[in-house]
């Protein structure tokens, strides 16, 4: 609830104009009066003309024959007519500011609540500040709560985004594994054929061996038996059906293999547990990201690799495959054409060095300071969301690290993800942006 200004207005008894400033010291002084600092004079409309203060009755009083000289005139006489005076309606705010630059010091007076000029009440100038505190810590409060409920959604916006990446990885890798998929279902289709046709092979020398072991059995039958396995034998080379499935077998493992090797990629990837830390080799990070995002990366993209003799550091590896597949989706998305995207890791004695570096177009010198901000994006309405080196940037300072680029339009863009070796205790909160250019 907002305080008001009605809140504070203390019904304190007023004086005419013509009342003697006797009478009114008399009881304005007098115990009966609740203690204001001063006291409305009011016209006989209610209207206010101004106040008398005990701070100046006390002064006419001290002075020797001040009451016999004084005490017989009318109070309008020594009355203050520029008081202080609050229109009820006015918010707090706004009558603090009022009184804090009308107030005179010492503070000897209080204000007039009026409505519409009408005497309503006399507020004391120290509840209204205090009043005006307290909707200040108020104000911080719920400033706080805007806060937190921003950093929730940003939070909400960066999970989304998350699942939105996971998705477009899962279609490529569903992709990915469609090929081998393809072969491998056709693998066993043949051999199903294979396999029948051997079947039938073996009845018919079964039939054979049964014709010769029977007593009863005559040449004919042994003859019919061999001349059918003969017929086969022109269309179904065994020798021939063996050598085949053979190599049927070993493209199958191989179709199995990769789709085991896809699997275990995503599992890893994908791993939903944000804040599970391990110590990997940023080396692996790059292959798996690399091996998620073949799909996005066109053929006619040279990928170099090279991976330096790095040690281990204690990271989130999830979030920093996502970093790391985001860097390479940008990348392959840069070039037109042919091209090449090169990765580099390195090490010294403080850092890991993860550098992902294209021919593609480059950054346009103004773009620069900007791709870091969530929603920037050059690219069309429904291909990005803007929002992949936003994230990329918290991830990498939440492990302590920046993100360095430089970046020439029609030569191409490098950036370098620097690592420490390890990681604070606390989330660092030193500015990780570096946007200034280096050579490449
Ligand atoms: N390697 C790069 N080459 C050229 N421009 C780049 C490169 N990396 C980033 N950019 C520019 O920075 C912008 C922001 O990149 P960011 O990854 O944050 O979003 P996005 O790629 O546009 O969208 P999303 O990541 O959601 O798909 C891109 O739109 C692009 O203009
Ligand atoms: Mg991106």
């Amino acid at each position: 609830m907002q305080a008001d200004i009605r809140a504070l207005a203390r019904d304190i008894p007023f004086f005419s104009p013509d009342d003697r400033l006797g009478e009114v010291a008399e009881r304005f002084l007098g115990t009966d009066l609740q203690p204001a600092l001063s006291a409305p004079v009011v016209d006989a409309d209610g209207v206010v003309l101004g106040t008398i203060s005990r701070y100046q009755l006390n002064d006419i009083y001290l002075k020797k024959f001040g009451r016999d000289l004084y005490g017989a005139r009318p109070v309008s006489d020594f009355m203050t007519t520029d008081c202080l005076r609050v229109e009820v309606g006015v918010p707090v705010a706004e009558a603090a500011q009022y009184i804090t630059t009308h107030m005179r010091f010492p503070l000897s007076e209080d204000f007039i609540v009026c409505e519409n000029g009408r005497y309503l009440g006399v507020g004391a100038v120290l509840s209204l500040l205090a009043a005006m505190e307290q909707q200040m810590s108020r104000g911080a409060v719920e400033l706080s709560q805007a806060y937190r409920t921003l950093k929730s959604s940003q939070a909400q916006l960066v999970q989304s985004e998350k699942m939105a990446s996971l998705g477009q990885m899962v279609a490529g890798v569903a992709h990915e594994i469609n090929t081998p998929l393809g072969y491998v279902r056709n693998n066993v289709e043949l051999m199903q054929e294979f396999s029948a046709q051997l079947r039938e092979l073996l009845t018919l020398n079964n039939a054979l061996v049964q014709a010769l072991l029977d007593p009863d059995g005559t040449d004919v039958d042994v003859a019919r038996h061999l001349s059918a396995i003969e017929d086969l034998r022109v269309l179904v080379d065994p020798e021939l059906l063996f050598s085949d499935m053979q190599t049927l077998f070993g493209d199958t493992s191989f179709g199995l293999a990769q789709i085991g090797e896809l699997v275990l990629g995503l599992k890893d990837f994908s791993r939903l547990d944000q804040s599970h830390t391990d110590n990997v080799s940023l080396n692996d990070c790059v292959n798996n990201a690399l091996l998620i995002a073949r799909n996005a990366i066109k053929s006619k993209v040279e990928i170099i690799r090279q991976l330096g003799d790095i040690p281990k550091i204690a990271c989130a590896p999830s979030q920093i495959n996502q970093v790391l597949l985001n860097l390479v989706t940008n990348a392959a998305q840069s070039i037109k054409g042919s091209g090449k995207l090169a990765i580099k890791t390195w090490a010294d004695t403080g850092n890991v060095y993860v550098s992902v570096q294209d021919t593609g177009k480059g950054i346009a010198p103004e773009h620069l300071k900007k791709i870091f901000d969530p929603f920037f994006t050059t690219k069309p309405v429904g291909e990005g969301t803007g929002l992949g080196l936003s994230i990329s940037w918290q991830i990498i300072q939440q492990h302590g690290g920046r993100i360095r680029v430089a970046s020439e339009v029609g030569r191409g863009t490098r950036f370098v993800i620097v690592l420490p070796l390890k990681m604070p205790v606390a989330a660092v909160s030193a500015p990780a942006k570096d946007t200034a250019m280096e050579a490449h």
